[in-house]
């Protein structure tokens, strides 16, 4: 709603009340967190899921982290206040999968998780990832969570004792059909059974087990999909699962036998019995919020889920149905992706062709390779990687482009002042064909207000769509015309002496100056280092830096402009330094 007003103001720049329009921080609305954070005081709460420690991280976890991190740092810019947005990652480190892994390493499953959880917290906080919490499902907090949550479960009769067979695989922790379940040929000509989907190995299994009643909650599930078709974002993960609701809901088995699985949380009151690994992780979302105290209640319906496709069976029923089971309401969202492949491939160890992300960090650097994966990772489709396709997009989007334009509109030559230098309505009238003595305003140039002015409401959209690199785009998009604004009105041709030229000379940068403004404020969830050195050089402060009150070239609408005259931030070099030293010759030859 609030979208179709603000185009609708956006629709009067070319009308005659363009320059009446009361404030122009109405051009964007109100916050995208929608009515029903308000309730819990603008609360929110954003989770990746918590990694496996049977290997080291790869560009895929990374990817995740990333897109909860921008989805997180997006949202403080609209509600400021660290105690208002919570964001925890962390490891899973139970279960029959890790148990494995520890015994071909010869390592004792705890020493395992230490050391390989070590390499994610690690790798986050190079990243940049601002994560409020990490947790380690092998933490006594986590205990507490699991065993609370199992007793509850337990008093409202949903689990109970039975016999459970079927095909298990260990690599996925789950339990298959015999329909999901195929004959692989093995090299020696022995044939093995795998699982249809992941193609990893499955067991016959065949034991006594807690079983949770799932079946009870395909209603449920379906009602709370299709009261909120945004549950699921995007759309076809959200058909995807009601697909799957229109099937059978077999109960589920939530434990396993002791003597199989050790690596784990004992079933409470049933030393036998291991909780099964599932249950276990899927309860971290909760422990991070102090579950069982009552604090969490206020934490719990804000919470939202970033995942991969692969977990979606876990995330959108198993977990849903166990909280309808213990009295809480399903997550607020589940935002999906897909994954990242390499040449084509599904990135595997036993491939050899794991993506290292700490390496891609420090040849990209951190802002570098953040904007490169969030600029290409596409959650719809699988997205492939190669080093070339990282090295062109940040030499023609980060270096060229826009650390071309910084340096254009900054530099001694054009700007001798180093000021933010005047705007002047007579020169760039909020109509064409108003005054414009000099008549050098052209339409193009009322086309890029035009965009850059919905610039801050086409992001608010894509990233409440999950659809960040599309924000990333259209930032791009702006960030070329703004270069082709520049380019037009050569600004270099014109001369600071000149009681004609100077009005122009100082409207052309300081409209430059304003796009940057918007396209830097736009960057900080993605590159918060990058966005910091171009808003710092634009003396942007602190506290300018929102966006609730982000305001768009504010003389063009009649309002004053605090920039307008201030001396600029000090020069701290380049931008975005070229990875492609070789064609460096040919930009600085087109730029002169
Ligand atoms: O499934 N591309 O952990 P996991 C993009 N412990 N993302 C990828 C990816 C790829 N190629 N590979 C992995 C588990 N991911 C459970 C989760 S949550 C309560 C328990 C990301 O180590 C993606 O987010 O196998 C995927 O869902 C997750 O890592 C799986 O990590
Ligand atoms: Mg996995």
């Amino acid at each position: 709603m609030v979208l179709v007003s603000v185009l609708g103001l956006l629709g009067r720049f070319q009308g005659s009340r363009v320059s009446r329009l009361p404030n122009c921080r109405r051009l964007y609305g109100s916050s995208p967190v929608g009515a029903r954070d308000e309730v819990h005081n603008g609360r929110a709460c954003f989770t990746t899921p918590i990694f496996y420690v049977n290997a080291a991280p790869h560009i895929g976890h990374l990817y995740s982290a990333l897109l909860a991190d921008a989805l997180c740092r997006y949202r403080r810019l609209w509600v400021p206040g660290a105690a208002a947005t919570r964001f925890s990652t962390g490891t899973d480190e139970h279960g029959l999968k890790i148990q494995q892994a520890a015994a071909a390493a010869r390592l004792a499953p705890a020493e395992l998780c230490d050391r390989v959880s070590a390499q994610f917290q690690q790798l986050f906080r190079a990243a940049g990832v601002a994560s409020t919490d990490f947790i380690r499902t092998t933490e006594p907090r986590h205990r507490l969570a699991v065993e609370h949550f199992w007793e509850v479960l337990k008093t409202r009769g949903l689990l109970h004792k039975g016999l459970y067979e079927g095909w298990y695989c260990a690599s996925d922790e789950c339990f298959l059909p015999e329909a999901k379940v195929t004959l692989q040929q093995g090299t020696s000509g022995d044939a093995h059974p795998v699982s249809l989907e992941s193609g990893h190995p499955v067991s016959w299994t065949q034991e006594e087990n807690y079983i949770f009643r799932l079946s009870q909650f395909r209603e449920p599930l379906q009602r709370w999909l299709r009261d909120d078709p945004q549950a699921i974002t995007p759309e076809p993960f959200h058909r995807t699962v009601l697909q799957w609701l229109d099937e059978e809901l077999p109960d589920l088995s939530v434990s396993r036998r002791s003597s199989q699985l050790h690596w784990g949380i004992p079933v409470p009151g049933d030393d036998s019995q291991t909780v099964y690994v599932w249950l276990d992780a899927l309860v971290n979302y909760l422990t991070v919020l102090g579950y069982p105290d009552a604090e969490f209640r206020s934490w719990w319906p804000t919470t939202s889920h970033v995942i991969g496709k692969d977990i979606l069976k876990f995330h959108a029923i198993y977990w849903p149905a166990l909280l309808l089971g213990a009295g809480l309401s399903p997550p607020r969202r589940i935002y999906v992706h897909s994954h990242w492949t390499v040449s084509g491939q599904k990135m595997s160890k036993s491939l050899g062709n794991v993506v290292d992300p700490s390496s891609c960090l420090d040849r990209y650097t951190v802002d570098g390779f953040r904007y490169f994966l969030l600029r290409q990772g596409v959650p719809n489709w699988d997205c492939d990687y190669y080093d070339e396709k990282v090295v062109k997009l940040l030499d023609s989007e980060l270096a060229d482009a826009l650390g071309g334009l910084l340096n254009r509109c900054t530099a001694k030559r054009l700007n001798p002042a180093g000021t933010y230098p005047a705007f002047c309505t007579a020169c760039f009238p909020s109509k064409p064909g108003l005054g414009a003595p000099s008549g050098r305003v052209q339409a193009e140039d009322y086309a890029l207000v035009k965009a850059v002015s919905s610039l801050p409401k086409q992001v608010a959209h894509h990233y409440d769509n999950f659809q960040i690199y599309k924000a990333l785009e259209a930032v791009s998009i702006c960030v070329r015309q703004t270069n082709g604004f520049v380019q037009r009105h050569a600004p270099w041709k014109l001369n600071w002496e000149s009681p004609v030229d100077a009005p122009w000379l100082g409207t052309v940068l300081h409209v430059a100056l304003e796009c940057l403004r918007i396209f830097g404020t736009l960057l900080q969830p993605v590159t918060p280092t990058l966005a910091d050195k171009l808003l710092s050089r634009l003396a942007v402060s602190a506290t300018e830096r929102g966006l609730r009150e982000l305001c768009f070239l504010p003389r063009f609408f009649g309002q004053p402009c605090p920039f307008e005259g201030r001396q600029l931030g000090p020069d701290t070099g380049l931008l975005f330094p070229r990875l492609d030293q070789s064609r460096t010759w040919l930009v600085k030859a087109s730029r002169t």
